[in-house]
């Protein structure tokens, strides 16, 4: 359990850790690339060493000091191997695609959590490149095995970056030209990479093509990770007056400014600039006076990891908020949509869970009391953030299992 003291005021600046999704491309795409590169402020949380234990069992040298990790690729990946990608969503649906057309053969497995986590969605498009992938009732543990991959066109019925990126991983080992389009655009983290890493890759809008590449190792400084840093902006939002330095505003990632837009929260971008591919700015945010809002399945992709945050804003708001289209909330590390509204609710807030989404009845407070984790890093944070803009505090069970994303989130909080 870990305790948290309501406060009156919350200020300060805050160095981030590093992009999650950013350094999971990193060292996986380097890990398969011709030559030595250097990662620097990579995120250490345990998704990430999970991404790290795998490339290095697939022959990749991978060694870690401090928030920099060294990678030697492998001019081949090992065939036979059991790949335990722990939590994560990324490493598993990412490392399925890249592995597709590799010529080798492997299971790929995790935790309780991940075992549940849909990867039919993975499965289905790169069997139409022809890859023989075989899934456990389209859940994990996964085999891949060896196929030789023939370019296709694959249309997604949900944006989700890790099926896209799948696909377009696979889609370097095959012949011909892979295409992928999503109904709404997703982080292009994979796209951006891709292409400084020398790779074949057109984008146009919401559709993507590849074509057959080998990749050239590079060397990645990672900005922080905005979805870490919205604890902090919420936070100044609610509390004070907030800075967080070097994030990361990939326009694909910006969805918590949309939602602080239409809330009505005070923030500024300064000190705006590009490094690697990515747009970086510092974000200052100050306590505002919080609205209803409405949000939809078009809003949803860019805030994806922060809407349970975003919920929360809306229990603070002064009216009656509703998020739909966001049913990709129920197959996250939790079912989002019910830890989400249970979280609110045992605060004394008002939160209805819907098919996709919530209806929030903001009071402009919460109460206090025990949130219940379910070992979900965002869930766990979302109510540290809660408990300290309460009115009595309370406590998080499980809260360990923020270092999943965030391993010195408390330590940052100062709690
Ligand atoms: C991620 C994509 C998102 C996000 C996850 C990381 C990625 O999932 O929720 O935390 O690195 O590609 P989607 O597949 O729903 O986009």
């Amino acid at each position: 359990m870990q305790r948290i003291r309501s406060r009156d005021r919350f200020e300060g600046e805050f160095d981030l850790p590093g992009d999650k999704s950013i350094t999971h491309r990193a060292v996986m795409l380097n890990a398969g690339a011709d030559g030595e590169s250097f990662v620097q402020n990579a995120l250490m949380g345990e998704d990430c060493l999970s991404t790290c234990r795998c490339m290095r069992a697939l022959g990749a040298t991978v060694d870690v000091d401090g928030t920099t990790i060294r990678i030697v690729g492998a001019p081949k990946f090992r065939s036979g191997v059991e790949l335990d990608c722990g939590n994560s969503g990324t490493t598993i649906r990412l490392l399925t695609g890249f592995l597709a057309g590799k010529g080798i053969h492997a299971k790929l497995y995790g935790d309780a959590s991940l075992s549940t986590r849909p990867m039919g969605r993975v499965a289905e498009p790169l069997s139409s490149l022809g890859a023989n992938v075989e899934t456990t009732d389209s859940r994990p543990p996964v085999y891949v095995y060896p196929a030789l991959l023939q370019g296709a066109d694959v249309n997604l019925k949900i944006a989700s970056a890790q099926v896209k990126s799948a696909v377009l991983l696979a889609g370097l080992s095959a012949s011909g030209k892979t295409s992928v389009t999503e109904p709404v655009k997703s982080r292009d983290h994979t796209e951006r990479m891709l292409k400084a890493m020398g790779a074949k890759i057109q984008v146009d809008e919401r559709k993507v093509s590849v074509q057959k590449s080998e990749l050239r190792a590079i060397d990645v400084d990672v900005p922080a990770d905005i979805s870490s840093a919205a604890y902090f902006m919420a936070l100044g939002a609610l509390k004070g007056k907030t800075l967080c330095k070097n994030v990361g505003v990939n326009p694909t990632r910006t969805g918590i400014l949309t939602a602080f837009d239409r809330l009505g929260v005070k923030y500024e971008l300064t000190n705006r600039r590009i490094s690697g591919g990515e747009e970086i700015a510092d974000i200052s945010v100050e306590r505002s006076n919080l609205r209803a809002i409405e949000l939809g399945a078009e809003d949803a992709p860019a805030m994806i990891d922060e809407l349970p945050l975003v919920a929360l804003l809306c229990a603070f708001a002064d009216g009656e908020s509703r998020i739909t289209g966001a049913k990709e909330l129920k197959v996250k590390e939790s079912n989002r949509i019910l830890t989400t509204a249970e979280l609110i609710n045992t605060l004394g807030g008002e939160c209805i869970p819907t098919d996709d989404g919530f209806i929030i009845r903001g009071k402009k407070k919460l109460q206090g009391g025990i949130v219940n984790s379910y070992l979900d890093h965002r869930i766990a944070m979302t109510g540290a953030v809660a408990l300290l803009a309460s009115e009595r505090g309370g406590e998080i069970k499980d809260a360990h299992c923020c270092a999943i994303s965030f391993p010195t989130f408390f330590e940052k909080l100062g709690v």
